[in-house]
């Protein structure tokens, strides 16, 4: 049994209307299809929480910075199906190009400031494809949740800022990245990964715990920071875009632990660019009486 796949904003909106009249809870999993653990669980969360789930699948052409990205992405929406249905999702919404961006398509949504920097510096308009399709994905399925892996952070702060921004009635619900067990986040570039660049590519996870774990203990950020971007390189990757510490809550940038804190990194391993980030979070309360030592730990340890 696959799970039912609609390709047109008019069957959407009908599947949706129904499930409306018998008063459901819907929600929404957007997706580039070529499914894995991560996606799974999302689909997962969004069945705890909501009567109706839809996933959707559509390669967004407007967030690839070049041609040959875009080629090479993986299509296996018969794959993908087939994973959905066991789990229990109750629709796939798979809309072609010509669905999504109608010949005289005009409209970009740009999300300023949080934007920018990280992956907004080195992938000039990606985000805008982004947050374009996303704002149309969540109109046009009019969920009331909708899911997304802490995995793509900074997309994540994106997400929300948009739907806020735009008053889209929804709620975007964080879920925690998914990893193999030698740490890798899950990621539909990992398949990219030569057997020998496989073996080096957990240690830009190792070395992001390790810089949190060194941050919460007290050593200075720059210090960990510049240790980290070494250790990454001398692991075998060839060039690291960013690794920084950024505020958990804004993603503004911080030298400091005075808040819980993410770092975020991207690197590339030989053709293919990974991107990955980890908490580092007060262990008490960040609100400590003044003069009061903050203890702090690292959360997402789980390697
Ligand atoms: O994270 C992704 O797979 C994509 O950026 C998304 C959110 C489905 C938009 O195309």
């Amino acid at each position: 049994m696959s799970v039912p796949i609609v390709r047109t904003v008019a069957e959407l909106r009908a599947n949706v209307a129904d499930w409306r009249r018998e008063g459901s809870r819907i929600a929404v999993i957007p997706t580039m299809g070529a499914l894995h653990e991560g996606h799974l669980s999302l689909v997962r969360a969004a069945l705890e929480k909501a009567d109706r789930v839809i996933v959707t699948l559509f390669v967004n052409p407007k967030q690839f910075n070049n041609a040959g990205d875009l080629a090479a992405y993986p299509r296996t929406e018969e794959a993908d199906a087939g994973k959905l249905a066991p789990l229990g999702a109750h629709l796939l919404y798979a809309p072609d190009v010509h669905e999504m961006y109608p010949n005289g398509f005009a409209t970009t949504v740009t999300v300023s400031g949080v934007s920018d920097g990280l992956c907004g510096a080195f992938r000039r308009g990606h985000f805008d494809g982004v947050a374009t399709v996303v704002a149309k994905l969540l109109l046009q399925t009019g969920a009331d949740l909708a899911f997304f892996g802490e995995k793509d952070f900074q997309q994540l702060h994106i997400v929300r800022r948009m739907a806020k921004d735009l008053d889209i009635p929804i709620d975007i619900v964080p879920c925690p990245t998914v990893r193999e067990l030698d740490g890798l986040a899950l990621s539909s570039r990992n398949v990219r990964l030569s057997p020998r660049e496989r073996e080096v590519a957990p240690k830009l996870a190792s070395a992001l715990f390790n810089a949190a774990e060194r941050i919460a203990g007290g050593v200075p950020v720059d210090e960990v920071l510049a240790g980290a971007w070494s250790a990454i390189i001398e692991a075998g990757y060839s060039r690291v875009e960013y690794l920084e510490m950024r505020a958990d809550e804004d993603l503004a940038p911080m030298h400091e632990l005075d808040r819980p804190a993410r770092l975020l990194v991207a690197a590339w391993l030989g053709e293919t660019r990974l991107i990955d980030n980890v908490k580092v979070l007060s262990r008490t309360s960040i609100d400590n009486a003044p003069g009061e030592r903050t203890k702090l730990s690292v959360t997402d340890a789980t390697i």
